[in-house]
């Protein structure tokens, strides 16, 4: 469903002209429906939440870790679309410079962790040295087993500060991220994310999963892992959007905007 589809939508008239398109594809028009209509009532009970979070000075960190193209940014995106943008961070760090290379490596995410009220988002985190790192050849083997030694225990003193830690994997598989490389290389406004790590990420698959599964058995000791699949990135984001609004115990959490409502469409002949 295109975006200027959708936008029909919206009244009467352009429903009209959907119907009378020839390709128009009735069950692909309700599904688009359901999720856009959801995602507005998840949208808004987040903001109920980052409410609550100013009020009462929490501070909350909502991670987000998958391959590449796994559709971490775009998650990110949707939930935060509604949220005032000075309560929220979203953090995506380039590689290290000069400085940061000889710093803990640590570091330069403590810079960037909560302050009271506030809720950070990190579009890749940390476990770049879980993952990516070592698969590249970016970190040597000796600094990937220190960061392992002690990435749990970090997570734990962020935890002891009184920050919220949530730790989302978005999960695809490799004839997905195949066909999303392809869309990504020949649409003019997602090129510029094509980088020499993507170009690699195909023939690395392998490599990535072994660490992968690594990260997964080691570094659930603070905070869990939650993985999210992420073929279908609308049910990808419904997910992850259920998951932080039930992870968090705000007192203001209105149940019914979470629950998973059946939007009854009945169509008369
Ligand atoms: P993204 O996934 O954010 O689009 P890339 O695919 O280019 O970015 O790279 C994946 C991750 O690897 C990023 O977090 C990036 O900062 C990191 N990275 C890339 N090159 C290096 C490097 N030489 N050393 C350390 N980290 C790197
Ligand atoms: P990843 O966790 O990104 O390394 O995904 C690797 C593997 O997880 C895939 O090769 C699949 O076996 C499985 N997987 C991930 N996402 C899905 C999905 N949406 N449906 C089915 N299997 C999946
Ligand atoms: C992703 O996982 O998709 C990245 O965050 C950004 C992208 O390639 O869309």
């Amino acid at each position: 469903m295109t975006d200027k589809n959708i936008q029909l939508l919206n009244t009467k008239k352009g429903i009209e002209a959907l119907l009378r398109q020839k390709q128009f594809n009735i069950s692909k028009t309700l599904n688009t429906i359901k999720y856009e209509k959801r995602l507005e009532k998840l949208q808004e009970e987040m903001l109920i939440l980052q409410q609550w979070v100013a009020k009462n000075n929490k501070k909350v960190i909502i991670l987000f870790e998958g391959r590449d193209a796994a559709g971490k940014g775009g998650a990110i995106r949707r939930v935060i679309q509604h949220l005032p943008p000075r309560a929220i961070r979203v953090v995506a760090l380039p590689k290290p410079n000069e400085t940061e290379m000889g710093q803990w490596y640590f570091q330069r995410y403590i810079k960037r962790l909560p302050n009271e009220g506030e809720i950070v988002f990190f579009d890749r985190s940390w476990y770049n040295r879980a993952v990516v790192e070592p698969v590249n050849g970016f970190c040597t083997p000796a600094e990937y087993e220190t960061f392992m030694n002690q990435v749990n225990d970090f997570e734990k003193m962020i935890q002891d500060s009184g920050i919220y830690l949530l730790k989302l994997y978005f999960s695809i598989t490799k004839s997905e991220q195949e066909r999303r490389f392809k869309d990504i290389v020949s649409t003019p406004t997602k090129k510029w994310k094509y980088s020499d790590v993507d170009r690699r990420a195909i023939s690395l698959w392998d490599e990535y999963t072994k660490y992968k599964e690594v990260m997964f058995e080691k570094t659930q000791v603070a905070a869990p892992w939650k993985i999210i699949k992420a073929n279908r990135k609308t049910n990808a984001r419904i997910n992850a959007f259920e998951y932080i609004l039930k992870s968090i115990p705000y007192e203001t959490k209105n149940v019914k905007n979470i629950k998973h409502q059946t939007i009854k469409i009945v169509l008369k002949d």
